[in-house]
């Protein structure tokens, strides 16, 4: 079926292709104004707690079956069923983590286009074009459309590249320039007054919310939104790795990398916060609440960069360049869900696969754009709240019980020949069959009330 399959072409392309799929918006923008308005400190200790002890034993799940089946989430799940009631299960969680990824990606470039949109406006503005940056950071539909599409469309074009030349190519430039960018950013906003405030706020616990449900629900809420878990993408990117390497340490490297980089996102995101305040701008809202998420983004650190006069153009150029690239690693990696399907599935040509599948998620995008208040929120609800945390059990669910223990161990053994004697072998059997499924029921349920 369909032409022979992509595989990435070293350890180090694997690792930029994954971390890049983690490594999004969900780290920049979503990690830090979630601690910003959790308590700072508290919310970052529960997040790395759960990221650890959660979120990485359900991506090694993940990762496990991917590299195994060599297939995509439909073919891999149907792969190691062992009876017709867990083959259709298998199906059932290939086809839902489609979907998730294809509504996911239906919110995402959204948002994603907004950065593109904020990234052109320092350029505008030096080009004395200031009527086009009003339009920019105007709240229109024609703008949404317009950046929706043309973040689709850059996401479709690495995709039609294929595993080396498409994925593994661009994460390898993208995935260090966006290293670069936040470190470079993170030095220079903590040389500013007022910077220091930000740092305690966020480094300095707040133990008295540590055991507040919302935050324990949030925080598990990122961490598997962070690793992008359950639909697949990480799946897909496993089965395209080499069987000489070792998954259990390309998985902890993965997860190492995501957690680096959304607590080095604080370290930048809630200095400016302060930043901005020493420099006239709000950052509380009427409520005395720490302003966070959109108005966060779009208007206070705007207006932050405003006060910094000539750098801020600069500031801001390379903050919304960051934000972008973040992004587009993210986005290229959910197109692939669907892509990877349809190609191996129906034998579909790639370039053919990635323009459907891309072309049917800009309608989705557009629909959700043209009905913004009743779907946004929803498209958002429907597949993180809902969607994942339920294929994330069921891929543990296949992991720990419907697929035989002695084909988990041969496949862990392939590239590391005493897999059985280390210490991944001792606890994550166990641990994947009970712990974290019990963890993600408890969370779940707590979510609904
Ligand atoms: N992890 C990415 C982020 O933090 C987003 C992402 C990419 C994702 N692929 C995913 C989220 C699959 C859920 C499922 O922004």
């Amino acid at each position: 079926m369909g032409a022979p399959r992509g595989e990435f072409s070293s350890r180090l392309g694997f690792i930029l292709a994954a971390s890049g799929s983690a490594v999004g918006l969900g780290n920049i923008w979503g990690f830090p104004t979630q601690a910003a308005s959790n308590g700072g400190a508290a919310f970052l200790l529960v997040y790395l707690l759960l990221a650890f002890l959660i979120a990485y034993p359900a991506l090694m799940a993940e990762l496990i079956i991917g590299r195994h089946a060599k297939a995509n989430a439909v073919t891999a799940l149907r792969s190691i069923s062992n009876d017709r009631f867990t083959y259709n299960l298998g199906s059932f969680t290939g086809y839902l983590g489609i979907a998730t990824a294809s509504v996911i990606l239906g919110f995402y470039a959204i948002v994603a286009g907004w950065m593109f949109a904020y990234a052109m406006v320092p350029v505008s503005d030096l080009l004395g074009m200031g009527g086009f940056a009003d339009w920019l950071t105007g709240f229109a539909v024609g703008r949404n459309l317009i950046f929706m599409t043309l973040f689709m469309f850059v996401t479709i074009a690495i995709i039609c590249g294929g595993v080396q030349k498409g994925i593994e190519k661009w994460c390898t430039r993208l995935m260090p320039s966006l290293l670069f960018i936040l470190v470079a950013l993170i030095v220079y906003v903590l040389t500013l007054d007022g910077a220091g405030e930000g740092l305690k706020a966020y480094l300095v616990p707040d133990f008295s919310r540590i055991a507040d449900p919302q935050l324990v629900i949030s925080a598990m809420g990122q961490a598997f939104f962070s690793l992008s878990l359950g639909v697949g993408g990480m799946l897909i990117y496993a089965s395209y790795v080499s069987d000489k390497e070792d998954i259990v340490s390309l998985g902890r490297s993965v997860t190492l990398l995501d957690i680096g980089i959304a607590v080095m996102a604080g370290l930048l995101i809630l200095p400016a916060m302060y930043v901005a305040q020493n420099n006239g701008v709000a950052i509380y809202d009427a409520a005395g609440n720490l302003i966070s998420e959109d108005t966060l983004i779009f208007a206070v650190l705007p207006a932050l960069f405003e006060t910094m006069g000539t750098a801020g153009i600069f500031v801001a150029l390379a903050f919304f360049v960051l934000m972008s690239i973040a992004a587009l690693t993210s986005s290229i990696s959910m197109l692939e869900v669907p892509v990877a399907y349809a190609v191996e599935n129906h034998g579909l040509e790639r370039k053919r696969a990635t323009y459907l599948a891309g072309g049917v998620i800009i309608v989705l995008s557009g629909v959700i754009i043209l009905n913004f208040e009743a779907l946004f929120g929803l498209a958002i609800a429907a597949s993180t709240r809902y969607g994942q945390p339920l294929l994330g059990l069921l891929l543990c669910v296949f992991a720990g019980w419907i697929w035989h223990r002695d084909g988990v161990l041969n496949e862990l053994k392939k590239g590391n020949p005493d897999a059985e004697q280390g210490p991944f072998w001792k606890i994550w059997p166990f641990y994947v069959r009970t712990i974290v499924p019990a963890a993600i029921i408890i969370v779940f349920v707590q979510s609904l009330r």
